[in-house]
């Protein structure tokens, strides 16, 4: 557990770089067992949920190294298909294995996947899309057994909602088969794109990655010596920053990243009245102007919904700069209707907002302020930390789950001009 300590409403100015993407990479660190061989991943962020799937990969049998930004797997020996349960609750990702030692070894079980609490989150398209390969799938209270016998047939599996763990897992799933599969109502997240590049690379053929409908023919195996693929930008990090300089900054310029990934996130500021220049070839969004050059107006109404729509993460970023813009705003989210967790802890910090079966409501005021608040999941905690930066006084962020999808955020934030650190924090009841 970690507290976060903010000397807030400093002026955010200079360079500050998003790393490889959280949601891509955990995927591809599962696909990376498909492959018997040794595989580095670049780009890849120092970040808890990394850490956890690279020890998951470990008790599968595999030899792994972290130096930098670059995860080293030799998955040639596979030694076990199961996961433990003490691992699978770490994090949601840990249910694209299913897929991914369907593919290696042809069987798998796992405990149910774990994650942040931001709605209900069921693995039922999961299990369907898999039943539709010919997977044999038996859910069970304490866990889920998967077995596949045949390697060479494909099929048409229908996803009835564009789950984005259900298409990884039905890509992995469909990439250890030679034959022909049709993903229908896939996801087409950059993360998606990002994994099928990968399995690309290590042989699979995949057409329309980025669209509702992808086809994949794959591979009984793969065996390649040396595998380096590079993981994409993180585009919520990148909404993060980008948010905390339109609260706080002026002139602040972040690198590493894709501009195109994040474009209603830009969309949305700007229509608060904030400055922003992209350069797509450089990689780089500046944030202009912002609330430093004059008070935000409420953009009216922001819902979030599937790529390419407003993202879902970032749904909670955007809060703390609507609690303070003139105007009223309402915000509604699609992906998990219930996201609004971080609520009751910005109303601490004098943001007005009313949470209806609809949505969240939000009258905005000059400033907000500064307070102690308890930060319950990932995207609720940064949105509290730019709530923090921008409001003037001291305000601590205590709670465990922002080192989740954040590397080295203190030290990334403390180089544009924010005064914060985190001390260890035993006490959260
Ligand atoms: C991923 C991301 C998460 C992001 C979310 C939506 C990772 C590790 N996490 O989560 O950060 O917020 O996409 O962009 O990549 N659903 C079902 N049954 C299923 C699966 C999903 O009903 O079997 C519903 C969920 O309840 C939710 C919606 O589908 O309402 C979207 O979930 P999904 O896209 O699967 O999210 P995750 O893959 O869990």
């Amino acid at each position: 557990m970690l507290k976060y300590i903010i000397n807030g409403g400093r002026v955010l100015r200079g360079d500050i770089s998003a790393g490889g993407s959280k949601n891509a990479v955990l995927p591809i660190l599962s696909a990376v067992i498909l492959n018997r061989g040794v595989t580095r991943i670049h780009n890849c962020p120092d970040i808890s949920d990394v850490r956890i799937t690279l020890n998951i990969l470990r008790s599968l049998g595999c030899r792994v190294d972290l130096t930098g930004s670059t995860a080293e797997i030799d998955a040639s020996d596979i030694i076990f298909s199961k996961i433990r349960a003490k691992d699978a609750c770490k994090c949601r990702s840990s249910i694209t294995f299913l897929g991914a030692l369907l593919s290696r070894t042809g069987k798998a079980e796992t405990a149910y996947p774990g994650g942040c609490s931001i709605g209900k989150r069921p693995i039922d398209i999961h299990e369907n899309a898999l039943r539709d390969m010919g997977i044999n799938v038996i859910g069970s209270a304490s866990c889920i057994q998967a077995e596949r016998t045949d390697r060479t047939s494909g099929g048409s599996v229908f996803l009835r909602f564009p789950s984005v763990g259900a298409t990884e897992n039905t890509l992995l799933a469909a990439a250890g088969s030679s034959g022909t599969t049709h993903i229908y109502g896939a996801a087409s997240e950059p993360e998606i794109v990002c994994l099928a590049e990968y399995l690309m690379t290590i042989g699979s053929e995949i057409q329309g990655a980025g669209t509702g409908h992808i086809t994949v023919r794959g591979r009984e195996s793969y065996e390649n010596d040396n595998v380096d693929y590079t993981v994409c930008p993180d585009r919520i990090e990148t909404a993060t920053y980008l948010m905390a300089a339109a609260a706080a900054g002026s002139g602040v310029r972040i690198h590493g990243c894709s501009p195109a990934h994040i474009l209603p996130v830009i969309d949305v500021l700007c229509e608060m009245g904030c400055e922003i220049e992209t350069d797509g070839d450089d990689n780089t969004i500046t944030l202009v102007r912002g609330a430093m050059h004059g008070r935000l107006e409420s953009p009216g109404i922001v819902i979030a919904d599937a790529y390419p729509s407003y993202p879902t993460d970032a749904q909670p970023l955007i809060l703390p700069l609507l609690a303070a813009a003139k105007g009223v705003s309402f915000v509604a989210d699609r992906i998990f209707p219930e996201r609004f967790s971080c609520a009751n802890e910005l109303r601490k910090m004098g943001a007005r907002f009313s949470v209806s079966k609809y949505g969240l409501t939000v009258k905005g005021r000059r400033s907000l302020k500064s307070a102690d608040v308890i930060s319950r999941d990932l995207r609720a905690g940064a949105a509290m930390i730019i709530a923090g930066l921008s409001a003037c006084g001291r305000t601590t962020v205590t709670g465990g789950f922002i080192g989740r999808g954040y590397g080295s955020l203190c030290e990334k934030l403390r180089g544009i001009g924010a005064e914060i650190r985190e001390v260890p924090y035993q006490n959260l009841s």
